[in-house]
């Protein structure tokens, strides 16, 4: 039997960057995965195959619609659907490859197949060809991570009605789509073949999209979306759905109440949410028992069960990829006797559209609520030289902080490559830092960073540049 200090179930994000780690330590680590290539959700059917579609959506959009002409570039677009496919998947498995190597260079033994706990410190690996490999662990780590949440009465057959895995790989763009959930997949794969010509409708069971994002900046983000042809039903929940060969009839009612309707259309997402992943873990076999939603609890990446460890998608927090690989590594390192730490108020969220949603701690909302008092820079994109250049302007920068400390509480951004600029204000709040520090910190000319540094000096009421 194969003696291991630390065995990993689960090859994502979480579970990656925890081998990773483990292997750097010194720690004698086996990793397995059961979908015979590692990388997860994130790099096979997550953030990775999105984002290449959302690159290439951004260009044909651009490329086909008014913004090249407008720039002096005429053309004229034709889609080849197969060939942003294909460089898709090339990408990913390029990225998956890459993952193996990081394991073979930190001496991280890969086992392919679907692993189960079998009581403290033993998991079996059942491979494709049914053959059980055992495997001693001192520590086990579960980085299973998470899986679409279905929708009762919307059956998902990844043919006309899709979860997110079948909306990144639909044979041909559809004439309309239907998204179900106004959340980050819906919105962004929404984009995706919205860009590409579909008419998309979003219904959302809120009365605003985005919940738990800013309100403004959702509410902002809203029109934005309006404006690129995205049409919204809110407060309207669906109630069934029939598919046939040619498309899907979906019945949706208001929530507040009133007469159903019925939406036709080619193809339905149902992108309502995730829930964690532990089919035929075994955690019975070591009393592990997750909470209603499949949630295994944890208390500093600890189970209830001695020696068994979880990060990820599979345990609370938000379900995010630089989530899971920080909870991967301060998991690791607590393991070998170090002082592993996730800061969970610093976790920024960003969502890939175009412009782009970043934000990162409290929302204004939740300021209120907690009775803190705060003050407020802003700072729009419309006054940036750079992103006026560029015709980019729809958004903003807010930045909320402590009114008496001038603390950094949180700050939310609709605007051009927001997702890239916010680990400014991430390091920033890392140190504690003031607004003031960011306003007094030289950015440089002209770069859209400089709507973060305007938007900081806003809080003392200094904006210089609107
Ligand atoms: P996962 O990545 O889900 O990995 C878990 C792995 O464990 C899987 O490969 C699974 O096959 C394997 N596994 C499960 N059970 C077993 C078992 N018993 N034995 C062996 N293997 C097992 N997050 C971001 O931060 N940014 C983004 O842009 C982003 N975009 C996304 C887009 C989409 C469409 C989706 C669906 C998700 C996106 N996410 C994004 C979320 C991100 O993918 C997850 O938060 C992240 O993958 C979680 O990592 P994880 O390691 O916990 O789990
Ligand atoms: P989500 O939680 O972001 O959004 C789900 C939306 O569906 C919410 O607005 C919710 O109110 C709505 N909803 C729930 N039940 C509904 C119903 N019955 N009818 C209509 N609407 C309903 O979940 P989503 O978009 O599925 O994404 C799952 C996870 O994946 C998220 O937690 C997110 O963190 C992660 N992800 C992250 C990305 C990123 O970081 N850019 C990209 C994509 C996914």
């Amino acid at each position: 039997m194969a003696q291991y200090d630390v065995v990993i179930i689960g090859g994502g994000p979480g579970g990656y960057n925890a081998a990773i780690r483990a292997g750097q330590l010194g720690l004698k680590v086996a990793i397995i995965e059961g979908r015979g290539v590692l990388g997860g959700t994130c790099l096979n059917v997550g953030c990775m195959p999105s984002k290449a579609l959302l690159h290439a959506s951004e260009l044909y959009a651009a490329a086909a619609g008014p913004e090249f002409k407008a720039l002096g570039i005429e053309v004229q677009p034709k889609l080849n659907l197969k060939q942003m496919m294909a460089q898709k998947q090339e990408s990913v498995t390029a990225l998956t490859k890459g993952v193996e190597f990081l394991m073979k260079k930190n001496k991280v033994d890969y086992i392919k197949g679907w692993g189960r706990i079998e009581g403290p410190g033993k998991v079996v690996v059942k491979a494709d060809d049914g053959a059980e490999t055992v495997l001693e662990a001192k520590n086990i780590v579960i980085a299973t991570g998470s899986e679409p949440t279905p929708l009762p009465g919307v059956a998902i057959d990844n043919g006309r009605i899709v979860d997110s895995t079948g909306a990144l790989a639909l044979p041909e763009v559809p004439k309309s789509l239907i998204v179900i959930g106004a959340g980050v997949i819906g919105l962004e794969l929404g984009s995706v073949w919205r860009r590409l010509g579909a008419e998309v409708t979003v219904v959302e069971y809120l009365d605003r999209i985005c919940p738990g994002t800013d309100t403004e900046v959702a509410n902002a983000f809203q029109k934005v979306l309006a404006k690129q042809g995205m049409s919204f039903k809110l407060g309207a929940k669906v109630t069934g759905a029939k598919a046939s060969a040619k498309g899907v009839a979906l019945t949706v009612e208001p929530v507040a109440g009133g007469a159903a309707e019925t939406l036709n259309a080619d193809y339905v997402l149902v992108a309502i949410g995730r829930r964690p992943y532990t089919r035929g873990l075994g955690l019975e076999t070591v009393g592990i028992e997750p909470d209603k939603r499949g949630v295994i609890a944890n208390d500093h990446f600890k189970t209830s069960a001695p020696g068994v460890w979880v990060i990820g998608d599979v345990t609370s927090g938000p379900m995010l990829a630089h989530k899971a690989e920080d909870e991967g590594v301060a998991c690791i390192e607590l393991i070998a006797g170090k002082a592993g730490h996730v800061n969970y108020g610093i976790i920024p969220g960003v969502i890939y559209t175009s412009p782009e949603v970043a934000t990162v701690g409290k929302t204004e909302e939740e300021l209120k609520a907690a009775g803190v008092a705060y003050k407020v820079g802003k700072f729009p994109f419309a006054a940036n030289s750079r992103a006026k250049i560029n015709h980019e302007t729809d958004g903003f920068v807010k930045v909320l902080a402590d009114a008496t400390t001038d603390r950094i509480l949180g700050v939310h951004m609709l605007g051009p490559n927001v997702g890239d600029m916010i680990a400014e204000y991430c390091v920033a709040m890392e140190f504690a830092g003031a607004s003031e520090d960011v306003a007094r910190t030289c950015h440089p000319h002209p770069t859209r960073s400089e709507a973060l540094r305007q938007a900081a000096m806003g809080v003392e009421g200094w904006t210089m540049q609107a």
